[in-house]
């Protein structure tokens, strides 16, 4: 009986990869995951990834991937985290909450000093509760073809070392969004 142990007791792993098999093994078959379909974007991969294991199975997930960007006139790099999920009859048990910590423990020793990731309006609150600050300016992304876009979600930013504060002005990330 592994259901109900605290979200303490969960440990994280390190995953060499995690792939539309991976993805199903959280949460099924479904076709969108993540919610974000109805963007039209294209995504990127995360290159490191941290999961929970309940039973053999895979249960939870956060990918991270280093991406450069400029925020006004500065040139930098932010750990672009993505991938976050829980399958779906464990959550609200703090297996996000988890995960989410031993990835942003990995990426303080990345080397950038912001993390970034985009997510749906309805889950503000929930990463405010893990540090990260909703970023107001607009966000723009590379797509596919050398084409850009908005990013039409909401966008967040943490601090990965003591005292970073993010830039002034508009950011433009050089990369597809992950
Ligand atoms: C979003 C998701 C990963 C959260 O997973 P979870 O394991 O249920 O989250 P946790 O139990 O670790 O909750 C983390 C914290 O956020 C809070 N929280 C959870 N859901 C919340 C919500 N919808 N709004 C506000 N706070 C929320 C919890 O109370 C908890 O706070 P605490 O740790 O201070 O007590 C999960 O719902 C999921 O997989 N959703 C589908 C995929 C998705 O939308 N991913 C996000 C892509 S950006």
């Amino acid at each position: 009986m592994t259901a109900n142990l605290p979200s303490a007791s969960a440990a994280v792993v390190r995953l060499t990869r995690f792939t539309r098999t991976e993805l199903s093994e959280i949460v099924g078959d479904g076709e969108d995951a993540f919610g974000v379909s109805w963007t039209g974007l294209t995504w990127r991969g995360k290159e490191e990834h941290f999961g929970i294991e309940r039973d053999g199975r895979l249960v939870a997930h956060t990918g991270l991937v280093t991406v450069p960007l400029s925020i006004g006139s500065v040139e930098t790099r932010a750990v672009g985290v993505g991938g976050v999920v829980v399958a779906p009859g464990l959550r609200g048990q703090g297996l996000a909450r988890v995960v989410m910590t031993a990835a942003l423990e990995h990426a303080r020793t990345v080397g950038p000093d912001y993390g970034l990731l985009f997510c749906m309006p309805h889950l503000l609150p929930l990463y405010e509760r893990f540090g990260w600050q909703q970023l107001h300016e607009e966000v723009e992304v590379e797509q596919p073809e050398d084409t850009t876009a908005v990013m039409p979600l909401r966008s967040m930013w943490v601090p990965l070392r003591e005292g970073a504060r993010w830039p002034v002005g508009p950011v433009r990330l050089r990369s597809l969004p992950m």
